[in-house]
C-alpha cells in the first residue's frame, strides 16, 4: 500500500509534466477523469477509490485522471455516480459545499468516465486537389511587372528556396494582389522571430531541412505514440508536416518559405490514432508557455451530417489555454472551417470551429474565388488562401528535402493564419488572444463585395457567412497591430434559460423567441462592448437537418446560425448545443434579439423548441475588476430530453425547489424576472394559429416572462389594448419576417448562382491517394477510419500494414485523376472529412 502511494506521489509530480507514465490500456482499464479541490490529494483520492493516478490532465490544474482494472471499476464507478448525485442535490437545495465529513472523496468537484478512444477528429485535406497549372495556365500567365518585382523581393531577402516562385499565396505574379500581402512585411524585417505555433496534427517532421532550423522540441509531444518527438510514423502522417511548412518553412535552398519563416514551429501528434479526452485536452495546452498559437486543421466529420463540439474537458483545457496560456495572454487556437460545402455542412455544427475561443478560417483560391468545399457559418472570421482555380498550396513534405504541391481544403487556409498570427505576435507579444481576434476582424479585406453575401454593420464593417470579414492581409494585419491598443478584459452577460416549449411550425413558417437585452443588463454584467454572441438551445426533432435557425440583432443584423442539411438524417433536435456568431461584432447589443426556428421542410418530420440561453461575449467597462469566467460546467448529466427541466429551473433566476412545471397562476414558485417582457414566444403568422396548437406547456411557460407573452395572443383580436398592441407587433414581425425570407431567398439563388459558376471551372479531380486510406471505401454510414483501423490493428507495425500500399512513403508527383469533378462516392465523401 505504501509502495503503491508513493508511485502515485510520484506518477502525480510527473503527471503535471504532461508525460503519461503508464501508457493507457483500455483493453483491460477503465479510465476516470477526475476535478479535486485542494482538500483532495490525488493520492489519497487513489487510494480511497482503490484506483491508479495516471497524473494531472495537462496543464489542467485540478483535473487528473485515474485508472483501475476493467473487473474492479464498477465500484468505483458506482461510488462517482453517487458522489455526483449527491453534488446534484446539494446545488439544488443550495447548500453548496455545505459541511464536510472529512472523507477525500467529497472533495471530489466533478467526475467522467472516460469513453475509450474514437477516431472522431479528422484533417482537413483537400477534398479535391487541383491538378496544375489547369486550364487557366496560372504560372505562364505570370504579369511581367510582378515578376520582376518578384525578382527585388527576392535578391532583397535573399530568398533562394527553389519553389518560392511556386507559392503564389505568398507572392502571386500571375494574379496580382490575390496573395497574403507579405511583401511589405518581411521588407521590414517582420518575419516571425520570437514566435512559436504548435502544429496539433498527425506529427511534424523535424528532419526534414525545410523544418529543422525551425523546429521547436520543447514545446512539442506525441500523443499517440507517447514520447518527446512527434515525428510522422505512419505512411499518412504528412498533413501536420504540410501544414507546418506553411508557416515555418525555413528560408534556404529546401522548397519554399513559411508565412512566418523566422518563427518556431512545435508539433503535437494527435491524429495519428484515436485518443481520450483526457489526452486531447493536455494536447491542445501542451506546453502552452511556450507555444504561443496552436494550429488545428481538423474536426469531426464534414460529412454534412454530424454536429459534434468537444467534450467538457476539452472546453475546459480551451477556456483554460486563454486564460493561463502564453503568460496569461491566451493561447490562440486557430481551426480550419471545414470541407463540407459541397454536402451542405455548416461550420456552426462543428464545436471547434464555432467556438468563441478559436479563430476560424475558411478558404479562398488564388483567382480569389470561394472554393466549394469551403464551409460558411455565422462563426467564420476570415479567410485565407488556399486550393481552388487550377492550383493547391505549394508546401514542405514528409522527408528529407521533399516538397508537396498539392496541400489544399481548408487545412492549408489556417496554418496561413496562423502564420500571419505569428508575425503580428513577433512585433506585439502582449496581444491576448481577443486582440488577435480584433485584429484579424479590424485588418481583414472584403472580397467580391457583389456577390450578395456581404452585410454592412452597424459597426461599419462588412460581413458574410463565406468569407467572414474577409481575406487576411498580412501588411494590414501587422501594421494594425503596431498600433493596436490593448483590449480590457472578457465580459459576458447570459440570459436566464428561456423555456419555449413549442412545436415548431412546419414550412414558411417560424416559431420566434426574443430576448431584451437592456443598459442595466449590460452595467449589470460590467460589459461594455460586443464580441461574440452564443445561442445555446434545445430542440427536439425527428430530423435534425430540417431545421434552422436565425438570430435577429436589435439592429436588423442576420446571424443564420444555422442551415438546413439535407443529408442530415438524424432523429434529434439540438441537444444543449451551442451556435455562435461574430456576425455582431461591435454593435451595440441593447434591444431586442430574436431568434427565429425554421423547419422548412413539409413533412412526417417535426418537433419541439424546447428553450435556449442568449449569451453576450464583450469588453469589460472596467478591467480591473472583471473576473476571468469559470471554467465551463456541465450542462446536465441526465438523458438529453430531460434536459428542458433542468433549463427551466434555470429560467428562473433565483433557486427552485422543483423541476415540476408549476401552476401558472401559482406565481411565487416561477419567479419572474427583474425586468417585464424580456421574453416573448410565438409562432407565425397568427392567424394561421389555432387556440389549441398553443401547447400547455407554452401556456405554462406563460408566468415565466411576464405581461407582453403567449397567453396574449389567444385569438382574441377584440381583446385588451395590450393584445393588439401585441398583434400589430407580430404583424409588422411578419412583414418583416417575409422581406427577411425574400431577401434570403435572393441571396440563397445568387450563392447557387456563384456556386455553378464555380462549377463551370474545369478541372481534374485527383484522388489524393496519400490521403485516402485503402480501407476508406468501406467507410459506409461509419465515418471512422484510419486511426481507429489502427488501432483495430495495435501491436502490428504500422509499416508493416502499410506496406501493401501501392505509394511510397514521400510523394510530390501527380496523382491520377478520378475522372469526376465532384464527389459523390462513399471514398470521396470520406475524404471531405479532412480538412
Ligand atoms: C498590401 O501591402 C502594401 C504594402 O506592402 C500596402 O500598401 C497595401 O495597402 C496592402 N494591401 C493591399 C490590398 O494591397
Ligand atoms: C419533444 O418534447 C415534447 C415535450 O417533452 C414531447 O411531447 C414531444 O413528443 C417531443 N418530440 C419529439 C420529436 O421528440
Amino acid at each position: 500500500m505504501r509502495v503503491a502511494n508513493s508511485i502515485a506521489v510520484a506518477v502525480s509530480l510527473i503527471g503535471a509534466a504532461s508525460a503519461a507514465l503508464y501508457p493507457r490500456d483500455y483493453e483491460t482499464r477503465d479510465y476516470f477523469a477526475l476535478h479535486l479541490d485542494e482538500t483532495a490529494p490525488p493520492s489519497t483520492v487513489a487510494q480511497a477509490l482503490g484506483a491508479r493516478h495516471e497524473g494531472q490532465i495537462g496543464e489542467l490544474t485540478g483535473h487528473h485522471t485515474f485508472s483501475l482494472p476493467r473487473e474492479q471499476s464498477a465500484d468505483a464507478d458506482a461510488v462517482l455516480v453517487s458522489l455526483k448525485q449527491a453534488r446534484k442535490l446539494r446545488r439544488r437545495s443550495g447548500e453548496g459545499a455545505g459541511p464536510r465529513s472529512g472523507d477525500p472523496l467529497e472533495g471530489i468537484l466533478w467526475s467522467q468516465k472516460l469513453d475509450p478512444p474514437r477516431q472522431k477528429l479528422f484533417k482537413r485535406a483537400s477534398p479535391a486537389p487541383q491538378k496544375g497549372p489547369a486550364k487557366q495556365s496560372a504560372r505562364a500567365k505570370a504579369d511581367v511587372k510582378q515578376l520582376a518585382e518578384q525578382n527585388k523581393l527576392m535578391e532583397a531577402l535573399q530568398i533562394t528556396d527553389p519553389t518560392f516562385k511556386d507559392q503564389w499565396h505568398l507572392f502571386n505574379a500571375a494574379q496580382p494582389g490575390h496573395d497574403l500581402n507579405l511583401t511589405g512585411v518581411w521588407l521590414e524585417g517582420i518575419t516571425g522571430q520570437g514566435v512559436v505555433t504548435a502544429m496539433v496534427d498527425d506529427g511534424l517532421d523535424m528532419y526534414s531541412n525545410d523544418l529543422k532550423p525551425n523546429y521547436f522540441a520543447k514545446g512539442s509531444w506525441d500523443y499517440n505514440d507517447n514520447g518527446p518527438e512527434p515525428r510522422p510514423r505512419l505512411s499518412d502522417d504528412k498533413h501536420g508536416t504540410r501544414c507546418s511548412g506553411e508557416i515555418a518553412a525555413a528560408r534556404n535552398d529546401v522548397c519554399g518559405l513559411g508565412v512566418a519563416y523566422d518563427s518556431k514551429i512545435s508539433g503535437i501528434r494527435i491524429l495519428s490514432k484515436p485518443i481520450d479526452d483526457s489526452d486531447e485536452a493536455a494536447a491542445i495546452n501542451h506546453a502552452f508557455q511556450e507555444n504561443h498559437i496552436y494550429s488545428c486543421s481538423w474536426g469531426p466529420p464534414d460529412n454534412g451530417q454530424t454536429m459534434e463540439a468537444p467534450g467538457l474537458l476539452i472546453k475546459r483545457a480551451m477556456v483554460h489555454g486563454v486564460q493561463q496560456g502564453r503568460g496569461g495572454k491566451g493561447s490562440v487556437f486557430v481551426f480550419a472551417a471545414g470541407n463540407g460545402a459541397i454536402y451542405g455542412d455548416n461550420c456552426n455544427f462543428d464545436g471547434y470551429t464555432n467556438s468563441i475561443y478559436s479563430v476560424t478560417v475558411g478558404a479562398i483560391d488564388r483567382e480569389g474565388k470561394h472554393p466549394s468545399y469551403s464551409e460558411s457559418c455565422s462563426a467564420q472570421l476570415v479567410v485565407a488562401y488556399s486550393s481552388g482555380s487550377g492550383d493547391n498550396i505549394h508546401t514542405t513534405d514528409v522527408g528529407v528535402d521533399n516538397c508537396f504541391n498539392y496541400h489544399g481544403g481548408t487545412s492549408a487556409a489556417a496554418p496561413l493564419a496562423a502564420g500571419t498570427i505569428a508575425l503580428a505576435l513577433s512585433i506585439r507579444p502582449e496581444l491576448t488572444w481577443r486582440d488577435v481576434q480584433y485584429l484579424m476582424v479590424e485588418s481583414a479585406v472584403p472580397v467580391n463585395e457583389d456577390d450578395g453575401s456581404w452585410v454592412d454593420l452597424p459597426s461599419g464593417k462588412k460581413f458574410s457567412h463565406d468569407w467572414g470579414f474577409g481575406k487576411i492581409d498580412a501588411y494590414a494585419l501587422v501594421q494594425n497591430a503596431k498600433r493596436w491598443e490593448l483590449v480590457k478584459p472578457q465580459a459576458w452577460f447570459n440570459s436566464p434559460w428561456l423555456r419555449v416549449h413549442h412545436e415548431i411550425p412546419q414550412g414558411a413558417q417560424g416559431l420566434l423567441s426574443r430576448y431584451t437585452v437592456t443598459e442595466d443588463h449590460l452595467r449589470g454584467a460590467n460589459f461594455a462592448k460586443l464580441e461574440h454572441v452564443t445561442v445555446t438551445m434545445n430542440i427536439n426533432h425527428t430530423r435534425r437537418g430540417d431545421l434552422s435557425v436565425e438570430l435577429r440583432s436589435p439592429k436588423g443584423i442576420v446571424s443564420h446560425l444555422s442551415v438546413t442539411r439535407e443529408s442530415d438524417e438524424e432523429p434529434q433536435g439540438y441537444v444543449d448545443w451551442t451556435f455562435m456568431s461574430v456576425a455582431h461584432w461591435g454593435e451595440s447589443p441593447v434591444g431586442e434579439w430574436t431568434v427565429i426556428v425554421k423547419d422548412t421542410n413539409v413533412n412526417e418530420h417535426t418537433g419541439q423548441f424546447i428553450d435556449w440561453r442568449f449569451n453576450l461575449w464583450g469588453e469589460a467597462i472596467d478591467g480591473a475588476t472583471q473576473p476571468l469566467h469559470p471554467l465551463p460546467e456541465e450542462t446536465d448529466d441526465d438523458h438529453p430530453y430531460e434536459e428542458a427541466d433542468v433549463a427551466t429551473t434555470t429560467v428562473n433566476a433565483a433557486p427552485t425547489k422543483t423541476d415540476l412545471p408549476s401552476n401558472p397562476d401559482d406565481q411565487p414558485d416561477r419567479p419572474v424576472k427583474p425586468k417585464p417582457a424580456e421574453s416573448s414566444t410565438t409562432t407565425l403568422p397568427v392567424e394561421q394559429q389555432s387556440p389549441t396548437a398553443t401547447s400547455k406547456s407554452s401556456a405554462s411557460a406563460t408566468p415565466t416572462s411576464t405581461s407582453d407573452h403567449l397567453s396574449t395572443y389567444l385569438p382574441s383580436f377584440g381583446a385588451s389594448k395590450r393584445t393588439q398592441i401585441w398583434i400589430y407587433a407580430s404583424l409588422a414581425m411578419i412583414i418583416i419576417f417575409f422581406i427577411g425570407l425574400g431577401v434570403y431567398f435572393q441571396l440563397q439563388r445568387m450563392k447557387r448562382r456563384r456556386t455553378n459558376m464555380n462549377d463551370d471551372y474545369e478541372f481534374e479531380m485527383i484522388e489524393d491517394e496519400d490521403e485516402m486510406h485503402p480501407m476508406a471505401a468501406s467507410g459506409g454510414r461509419s465515418q471512422r477510419r484510419g486511426g481507429e483501423l489502427y488501432n483495430a490493428f495495435a501491436g502490428e507495425s504500422d509499416e508493416e500494414m502499410f506496406s501493401d500500399d501501392d505509394e511510397g512513403p514521400y510523394r510530390d508527383h501527380l496523382n491520377q485523376p478520378a475522372g469526376h469533378d465532384r464527389p459523390s462516392s462513399p471514398q470521396d465523401r470520406l475524404l471531405s472529412e479532412k480538412r
